[in-house]
This record gives C-alpha cells, sequence and structure tokens, in this order.
C-alpha cells in the first residue's frame, strides 16, 4: 500500500483529493472533461488493469468546483477474475489520500418497472447477492472494524444533496436498491422477478464490493446508477453491452451536471 501513495503523492506532487468518483460503464467521460492530469492504472504499483470496453482505466485527478477530486475512469470488476481485495484496493489507496466521501457510479438495468432508460437512480441501499464479500480475511484495524455496521452504506446527507442539485437541474432523479450479482452473464428473467420480490430496483455487477470497503473504512458514500436498459424479463429485448454504454453515453451532459452541482453543495 505504501508504495501505491507514495508513488501516487510524487506524480501528482503531493495534490490532496477530498472527495472520490468512480465512473461506471459509459460514464468515464467526465474525467476527460475535467481531466488535469492522470495516471494509467497499469503505471501505479498494486492496480490491476482494466480489460473491459467502456472503462480506460485511468487515476485522475481535477479541481472541480471548488474541491479537490480524485477520478478511476473505469473501474475493475469481479467477474474479470479480479479478486474482492484487488477490485477494493484503489478504495483503500483514496482514504490514504485524504478521500472522506465517495461517489459510485455505474449502468444498470431497470428491475422497477416505473424506470425509463436515461433515467438516474440515487442508490439508498443494495443486495449483495456476488457471492463474495470484500472484508472477507485477516481484518487489518487501521482501516476499520472486523464486523462493521452496514445499516446506512448510502449516506443520507448526501442523499439529500443529490436531491437538492437534481431538482435544481429539473432531473427527475429516482430512489432505489441496487442489486449487484457477479456476472459476466446478465441475470434471467427468473433471478429478476425473484430480485424484484426481495425489494431492488436496478441490477448490476459492480459497485457493491467498493460501497462494503468505504463505508467499513468510515468514508460517506453516495451511489448513483444509470439505467442503460430494462433488466432480462422487464422487456422482450436481448441484453446487449453496447445498448449500456450508448445509453449511459447519452446522459452524459446531464451527468455532468449533477456530479458537478453535487460536489459544490458537499
Ligand atoms: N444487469 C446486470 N448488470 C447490468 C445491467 C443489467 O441489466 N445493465 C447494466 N449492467
Amino acid at each position: 500500500m505504501q508504495s501505491t501513495i507514495d508513488y501516487i503523492q510524487e506524480y501528482t506532487d503531493n495534490f490532496q483529493p477530498e472527495i472520490g468518483i468512480v465512473l461506471g460503464s459509459g460514464l468515464g467521460n467526465l474525467a476527460d472533461e475535467y481531466n488535469e492530469f492522470a495516471i494509467p492504472y497499469s503505471d501505479i504499483p498494486g492496480f490491476v488493469k482494466s480489460t473491459i470496453e467502456g472503462h480506460k482505466g485511468k487515476l485522475v485527478f481535477a479541481n472541480i468546483a471548488g474541491k479537490n477530486v480524485v477520478m478511476m475512469q473505469g473501474r475493475n470488476h469481479y467477474y474479470e477474475g479480479h479478486s474482492m481485495a484487488e477490485i477494493t484496493y484503489p478504495i483503500k489507496v483514496m482514504k490514504e489520500l485524504g478521500v472522506n466521501t465517495l461517489i459510485l457510479t455505474n449502468a444498470a438495468g431497470a428491475i422497477n418497472k416505473s424506470f425509463r432508460l436515461g433515467d438516474l437512480m440515487v442508490i439508498t441501499d443494495h443486495i449483495n447477492f456476488m457471492g463474495a464479500n470484500p472484508l472477507l480475511g485477516p481484518n487489518d484495524p487501521k482501516f476499520g472494524p472486523r464486523f462493521p455496521d452496514m445499516s446506512e452504506v448510502y449516506n443520507k446527507d448526501l442523499i439529500k444533496v443529490v436531491d437538492n442539485a437534481g431538482r435544481f437541474l429539473g432531473l427527475n432523479l429516482k430512489h432505489g436498491v441496487y442489486f449487484a450479482s457477479s456476472g459476466p452473464s446478465y441475470e434471467t428473467p427468473a433471478e429478476i422477478r425473484m430480485a424484484r420480490i426481495l425489494g431492488a430496483d436496478a441490477a448490476g455487477m459492480s459497485t457493491v464490493p467498493e460501497a462494503i470497503v468505504a463505508n467499513y473504512c468510515g468514508m460517506e458514500v453516495l451511489g448513483i446508477s444509470c439505467i442503460t436498459n430494462y433488466a432480462s424479463g422487464v422487456s422482450t429485448k436481448k441484453l446487449e453491452h453496447a445498448e449500456v454504454i450508448e445509453t449511459a453515453a447519452n446522459i452524459n451532459k446531464q451527468f455532468k451536471n449533477l456530479i458537478t452541482l453535487t460536489i459544490k453543495n458537499i
């Protein structure tokens, strides 16, 4: 961990981020718009390389609305074959760099039938259906407790801030529970019906490991899903990654405005 921190601090001339953002599928453009300087993951000791189309794999640093921010342009996923520890390592690195507020974003499929493509859903809670937990294994009490509380993973004050920003911008933000499975196969219609019965509103393959680790480390977490498709069985259409990327890219402007105003008001 120390070699990762030393490398980043030397490269960034001790830039001190207070807010971290993880940009999901098709949402990485935000980092291009605000890029002041960037480091490819492949150069950072301890980081694994992103292998997915639509994920660029860079740590991007910028000042947004007066706050120092570090962005992950592209995340690593469990389905790529990385361990839970590997995919959540950057969250601990952000914590060590000084980040205390983390914004997690993703592309997700609508389980809730009232959602429409391009909707933004503020995550109010999650269901971890990935079959693994990033905190398995020996605990380092430097980061957090052995049995961390998860009763408010997604910070209620941050939800108020993003809701106010959404109202100001005239966006009709949704709220909902994010259901995470490991992927890489999309869910079956029966799995989506099950998730709906369990109280889920949107389905995805990321975010939950990072949210668990960030909450464990004492960070305040905000989660935003871009609804890129109807989940399996919700519409008759088959699911395609290209459609996910395209829908997310289409709402880039609203997404940028929402994130910028939210950061300003944090
Ligand atoms: N299911 C799982 N992951 C996803 C989906 C989905 O429908 N859309 C985008 N990521």
